[in-house]
């Protein structure tokens, strides 16, 4: 099979390469990134010499690029995940995410099916796969704010921590209800990917994660923002109260996720996919810097003073919470890392990694990924 992954430089993207790479040696895997800030080549250096991996620099808002890459590489698959992905950056430019999440994946699906629908066999054996957020759903309300037991709390769950911040969770029939441009901008590209399959026939797959954590993940995001700051002794910037709620999946599971949904989901079908894994922001704060402190050999809460209440997110989502019991219950998949074990592993990783992290936030890794791939 050719399966062409969008956004494969950046975080989650570049899991999923790797995991295909090495898993589907017969297949052939085509990374399509534009290698914006959030792209990164450094992340696949590991495989970048496999011969079943192409790397294709192209922006995805680029229609005729982006047939011409469909039928030069005879594609059968997409997996979409090319996006503008950061809450705060869409809050200052909501321009961008609508270029990029709605028309870039709008030029794709117009891409796939002018290209398959030039086929004998048509939509036969192809699948377009769009990766999405539940940050769609909107926001749950906090109605426990102490917490209470998980209704979902499986063994990947954190040992001492089953909690719910309330009574509500996003099922795939939750209505979309979007607050911030960003999520704005994924629901719309859900919609668009429906639409395909609903007017053309194309057979299609959404699936709505919750927030990923992990290896690779460019320092914007919380916990690697944090981390990295904790090592450098500098201000860890809390919003608001740090009361707000995220559901954490570790990286790799959702890879998997996405692997099983390729290759046995059911075509028009959604999924969630979730952690089981509810924390409240400064309490998630917390097990960070006492991860960092232990493994750098500092005294433990010694980088606590460093936590500075900022002002709040605008429009900032109280909590997020996903049932993922339905992709449990059809296709089997569950986290496989209990929570304490994956920040553990997440730190260390940042913490050994400081050349990857040095390079990004001193702006110098572009030029020398640019100058590595000229001419290829
Ligand atoms: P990321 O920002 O780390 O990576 C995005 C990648 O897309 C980068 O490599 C970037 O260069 C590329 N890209 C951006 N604009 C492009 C364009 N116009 N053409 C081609 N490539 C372009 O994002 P991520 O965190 O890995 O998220 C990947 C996908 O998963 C996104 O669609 C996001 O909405 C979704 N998602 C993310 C999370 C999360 O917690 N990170 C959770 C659920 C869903
Ligand atoms: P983030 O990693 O940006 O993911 P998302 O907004 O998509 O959930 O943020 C996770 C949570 O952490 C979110 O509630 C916002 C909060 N946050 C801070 O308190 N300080 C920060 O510097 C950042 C980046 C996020």
């Amino acid at each position: 099979m050719n399966v062409m992954i969008t956004g494969g430089a950046g975080f989650i993207g570049s899991h999923l390469v790797r995991l295909f790479v090495n898993k589907y040696p017969d297949s052939r895997i085509i990374n399509v990134d534009k290698l914006t800030y959030a792209g990164n080549l450094a992340n696949l250096s590991d495989i970048e010499d496999r011969p079943n991996y192409t790397f294709v620099k192209a922006d995805i808002c680029d229609y005729d690029e982006m047939l011409r890459i469909m039928k030069e590489h005879d594609i059968d698959g997409v997996i979409h995940l090319a996006a503008e992905s950061h809450v705060d950056r869409s809050i200052l430019d909501p321009f961008t995410f609508a270029r990029t999440n709605v028309m870039g994946t709008l030029s794709l699906l117009q891409a796939a099916k002018v290209c398959w629908e030039s086929k004998p066999e048509g939509y036969e054996g192809k699948l377009f796969y769009h990766i999405s957020t539940d940050e769609v759903y909107g926001a749950l309300e906090l109605t426990d704010p102490e917490g209470v037991e998980s209704p979902f709390a499986t063994t990947a769950s954190s040992s001492e921590h089953h909690l719910a911040f309330g009574t509500e969770f996003f099922l795939e029939s939750t209505k979309y209800n979007p607050h911030s441009p960003y999520s704005a901008s994924k629901a719309s590209s859900d919609h668009f990917v429906r639409a395909y399959h609903d007017t053309y026939g194309m057979p299609t797959l959404v699936t709505n994660c919750s927030n990923n954590y992990g290896p690779y993940q460019f320092p914007e995001k919380l916990i690697p923002l944090f981390i990295n700051n904790i090592r450098h002794g500098k201000p860890l910037p809390v919003y608001g109260k740090g009361e707000n709620v995220r559901d954490w999946l570790f990286v790799e599971d959702h890879a998997r996720a996405i692997d099983l949904i390729f290759h046995k989901g059911k075509p028009g079908d959604t999924y969630n996919i979730g952690g089981f894994n509810e924390w409240k922001n400064i309490d998630l704060i917390k097990v960070i810097i006492k991860t960092v402190d232990r493994l750098l050999g500092n005294p433990e809460g010694a980088s606590e003073h460093l936590i500075t209440f900022v002002t709040d997110r605008k429009g900032h989502d109280m909590r997020y919470a996903i049932d993922s019991r339905k992709l449990q219950r059809e296709l089997g998949w569950e986290p496989s890392l209990q929570f304490e074990e994956g920040i553990e592993k997440t730190v260390r990783w940042y913490l050994d990694n400081q050349e990857w992290m040095d390079r990004i936030t001193s702006g110098d890794y572009r030029d020398y990924y640019e100058k590595m791939y000229a001419g290829r």
